[in-house]
């Protein structure tokens, strides 16, 4: 029994009514409770996937992941205390809070908060509607996406994520991030889809370099694309052929659409309210454990996926 999924991302934000009209707006995830300090998103079926809270990290606050039922929710919790790693059980005020029957909180070798469940609530009485009109999210046994996480020690990252976490090893990504620098990404899975959770030892100010979102279909990437290039002409008065007035400083844009090596995901990467990116994307493979082997690459895109920082 291990860790099935990532169930829940929550950000630390200082800016909550952008974030608000971000996700909702431009992402198209569907608000369901919210206030000035904080609000919740649904995605699917859940009750809500992503959370921010007023704060001034401006950064990933904290990720819950799921498992199936109460045993392995205690295997978890002693295999944690095992690896010398102090952890909070019977919290449920929080638990109540996320939604969830039972949790335990803890954090990892870096100070990042982190909490295990299981029993998340689920509202198929309520339908996902997306705000944007996105078709839906790829998410179930997959759970809610990725997160690419800057460590500072990888040696330290992979033995807690894989040797007490149990998750497993995709494939490896030498990143070139400048003439004279190369930064090695582990890439991790738990159940099929490819990676969960990529960690790297980079010289970045936050925790957090990006989190994915996998949509249900191409043309929805295409839409989120149109939706953050700041062009914004799907608004401009149904008879005009052509956009007018386009500001195209306010693209949020970070790369162009590209397909990554080793997860196949067809995606774009836009600035997130908080300076860290979203990666918004379809069409990944999926890894299976009884045939997988992890290979190296060289580079993190097939095509695209190039660079528009410093290009208003
Ligand atoms: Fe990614």
């Amino acid at each position: 029994m291990s860790i099935k999924s990532l169930g829940y991302m929550g950000f630390a934000v200082k800016d909550v009514s952008a974030w608000r009209s971000f996700l909702t707006k431009k992402v198209g995830l569907m608000e369901v409770a919210g206030s000035d300090e904080s609000a919740q998103y649904r995605m699917d079926s859940r009750s809500w996937r992503i959370a921010v809270q007023k704060g001034a990290s401006d950064d990933l606050a904290f990720a819950g992941y799921e498992v199936a039922n109460p045993a392995a929710l205690q295997e978890m919790t002693e295999r944690l205390r095992n690896a010398g790693i102090q952890v909070e059980t019977g919290n449920a005020e929080l638990a109540g809070r996320r939604g969830v029957m039972e949790l335990i909180s803890f954090q990892d070798p870096f100070g990042m908060p982190l909490e295990i469940y299981y029993g998340a609530t689920d509202v198929f009485e309520r339908p996902f509607v997306s705000s944007a009109g996105v078709t839906g999210f790829v998410t179930g046994e997959q759970g809610a996406g990725h997160y690419f996480y800057v460590v500072p020690s990888l040696d330290e990252g992979l033995a807690f994520y894989t040797g007490v976490l149990g998750f497993q090893m995709s494939d490896v990504i030498d990143i070139a991030m400048g003439p004279d620098l190369t930064v090695r990404g582990y890439f991790l899975h738990c159940n099929g889809r490819h990676h969960t959770l990529a960690i790297a030892a980079a010289p970045m100010p936050k925790r957090m370099h990006h989190f994915m979102l996998q949509a249900l279909t191409l043309d929805d990437v295409g839409h989120a694309c149109d939706r953050l290039d700041g062009m914004d002409d799907k608004t401009t008065d149904s008879n005009l052929r052509l956009p007018t007035n386009v500001d195209r400083t306010a693209s949020c844009l970070t790369t162009t659409i590209g397909r990554h090596v080793n997860d196949h995901m067809l995606s774009f990467y836009s600035e997130t309210p908080s300076g860290f990116e979203l990666e918004f994307g379809w069409g990944a493979r999926e890894v299976d454990d009884r045939s997988w082997v992890m290979t190296r690459h060289n580079r993190t895109a097939m095509w695209g996926h190039k660079s528009l920082r410093n290009k208003a």
